[in-house]
């Protein structure tokens, strides 16, 4: 395993917001921690839900692209989960990439670090639930950043200006995740 955290981007949509903040995730986490984040899009994983004939707590997959994503995801050492609320809950995209694997997931730190109309705290709680059963180990402190009506309706988002005010919380919970590897 590496030291590497991987920041996982939980949106694919178009237009999408996610990458931008990701980004900025990633940065500010490896800036605080001298830690590598890896920024991983899920975009650029095509990760079939019907092509595995065993369940992922078996872990024998058959399939060359979750055979990737399954020693993507063992080879790191902890993951922030940067997503949007969708309806109340988180993207399938995100759930459909979680549910390919089992194990890998297993004991390691996670950071959520949510976004929406309202923060996106109820995707938060979704996760944390989702964390509890692949026993993660979920960091206390979840940012959540609230986007305008005009962010939702599409104007660009300068993180680091328009979320200034959560750097420090986000310094903070990247420590923590940091600080939580190989406990
Ligand atoms: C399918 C869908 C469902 C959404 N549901 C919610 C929601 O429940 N709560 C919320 O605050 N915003 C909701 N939104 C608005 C998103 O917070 C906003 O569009 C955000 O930019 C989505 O992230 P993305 O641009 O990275 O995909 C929803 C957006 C989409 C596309």
């Amino acid at each position: 395993m590496t030291n590497t955290i991987l920041v996982i981007m939980g949106s694919v949509r178009a237009q999408r917001h996610n990458p931008v903040l990701a980004r900025w995730v990633a940065a500010i986490g490896q800036a605080t921690t001298g830690v590598t984040f890896e920024l991983v899009d899920l975009a650029d994983w095509s990760l079939p839900m019907d092509d595995e004939p065993a369940i992922p707590a078996t872990g024998g997959y058959v399939q060359p692209h979750t055979q990737a994503w399954s020693a993507k995801i063992a080879d790191a050492a902890a993951f922030v989960f940067v997503t949007p609320q969708y309806n109340w809950g988180y993207p399938a995209a995100l759930k459909n990439a979680i549910d390919h694997c089992y194990a890998e997931w297993r004991d390691k730190p996670l950071l959520i670090v949510t976004y929406g109309g309202h923060g996106g705290g109820k995707c938060a709680a979704q996760l944390v639930q989702v964390a509890e059963a692949l026993k993660m180990r979920v960091v206390p402190t979840m940012p959540a950043l609230t986007l305008a009506r005009a962010m939702i309706e599409g104007s660009p988002i300068k993180a680091e200006i328009d979320f200034a005010e959560q750097r420090a919380e986000i310094e903070g919970a990247c420590s923590t995740l940091v600080a939580m590897i190989g406990g």
